[in-house]
């Protein structure tokens, strides 16, 4: 029997240097020379026996609450907006580009206030429970943390994330800058059904009006059945108590819905046969179509990815062995593809998807590159069971310009000569 070649680890799997994403699990690693600055002096910088300044005295006491290391100082959230004559309205983004894995540390969960971060005492906050229900209730903090909890990994996307690629010409902006209105944590609440269970559901009832208790009672109507199905009142994220900018003491937190109906300090639940119409939901978070008219109640977040590194104001050091990164995620469930171009769309290679891929969560994508030192664009396309993600002209061609929310087109990096990245247009 003929003895079976196996696949050559380090072929290219698509256009341009794009590598085979198994490359790792078929021991293609140690031909490639990562490792750009061997030992020279092996008898000292391999036994470390020099004596760097953090050994030589004992260092600082244990703390209280951790921080990260004084020299990641600048990872930090980016692109903070104030709306003009407030403080404390905006929104501000996580930095995509220095992170690792799935989750987003809390301190680096993206913003978005409508009227400023309120200081709530937990013992003086009441949700209630009211309109079309048999018997309105009243829950306080400890209420609420008495009900069976359930913990679930979910995304959060401002549906205005990435609409800086609608502009006529590309934002010469990090990802973060263009992406970070999406974050992802492990949140853990009360599902919404065990207390609309116990109020008693009239017959007429088909939404629920969700109001926080910030200056602006930000509001927004949900359907009924969302409420029913996997909407939770979040109180920890990250496994510790909600932080203040995410809704402490409770948030409303919908799966795969645009972020602004996770309505935060959430007080009230108002049961009702319509929509409010409130603000919100009419002049804002409602999108353009070409003809004019505007669509109301778009919930769910379509499927998106965006290359993560290297990516905009990043800079490759020289021609050589990189790894393509990324984030991908829709609304409307688990990611089960993404594609990476390196020859901006002409030739396309499956990336590895790290797993567990979650429902409604975002997925981590990589796969390997041998860059050749010449001008390229890099190209990342999500697909989840339904739809794939478009290009920036097919979605301009559908949806036009004009609009703001629901953006998920393609994101194309540049690659100059010199290992400069920037976003541009294909
Ligand atoms: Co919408």
């Amino acid at each position: 029997m003929a003895k079976k070649q196996p696949a050559n680890p380090i072929a290219n799997s698509a256009g341009n240097g794009l590598l085979d994403r198994r490359l790792f699990l078929t021991g293609g690693l140690a031909s490639l020379g990562i490792a750009l600055s061997p030992v020279v002096n092996a008898s000292e910088s391999t036994t470390n026996r020099a004596r760097k300044p953090w050994m030589q005295s004992p260092g600082r006491a244990l703390g209280d609450y951790g921080q990260p290391s004084q020299h990641e100082a600048a990872v930090v959230r980016e692109g903070r907006t104030s709306q003009v004559g407030t403080l404390g309205s905006g929104a501000s983004r996580t930095p995509l580009q220095d992170l690792q894995g799935t989750i987003t540390p809390s301190g680096l969960h993206f913003e978005r206030h409508h009227s400023g971060i309120p200081d709530i005492h937990p013992e003086q906050l009441q949700l209630s429970v009211q309109g079309l229900v048999k018997q309105p209730l009243k829950f306080s903090l400890n209420d609420l943390a008495r009900y069976p909890l359930t913990t679930k990994t979910y995304f959060l996307e401002c549906s205005g994330n990435s609409a800086v690629n609608l502009g006529p010409n590309p934002a010469l902006l990090t990802c973060g800058g263009i992406h970070g209105l999406v974050s992802a944590s492990e949140w853990t609440g009360v599902p919404v059904s065990y207390l609309l269970d116990e109020a008693g559901i009239d017959s007429k009832a088909k939404w629920v009006v969700a109001e926080g208790a910030d200056a602006a009672r930000m509001n927004r109507s949900i359907p009924l059945d969302k409420m029913l199905d996997d909407a939770l009142l979040a109180l920890y994220q990250n496994g510790e108590r909600l932080r203040p900018e995410q809704g402490y003491p409770v948030r409303l937190l919908l799966p795969g819905y645009e972020g602004n109906t996770s309505v935060k300090w959430l007080h009230r639940l108002e049961v009702s046969a319509q929509p409010a119409m409130s603000r919100q939901e009419t002049s804002k978070y409602t999108d353009l179509n070409l003809d004019g008219r505007a669509e109301m109640f778009t919930f769910e977040m379509g499927v998106k990815s965006a290359i993560t590194s290297p990516s905009g104001n990043q800079q490759l050091t020289g021609k050589g062995y990189y790894e393509i990164s990324g984030l991908a995620w829709s609304g409307y469930g688990p990611v089960r593809k993404v594609d990476v171009s390196a020859d901006g769309g002409k030739t396309w290679a499956a990336a590895q998807l790290e797993e567990p891929i979650l429902d409604k969560s975002l997925t981590r994508f990589r796969i390997p590159w041998h860059w050749d030192g010449t001008p390229c664009t890099l190209l990342s396309r999500a697909a989840d069971a339904q739809n794939h993600q478009p290009t920036r002209a097919q979605y301009t061609k559908a949806k036009g310009t004009s609009g703001f929310y629901h953006y998920n087109a393609m994101q194309a990096w540049r690659i100059e000569a010199d290992g400069g990245i920037h976003n541009v247009y294909v």
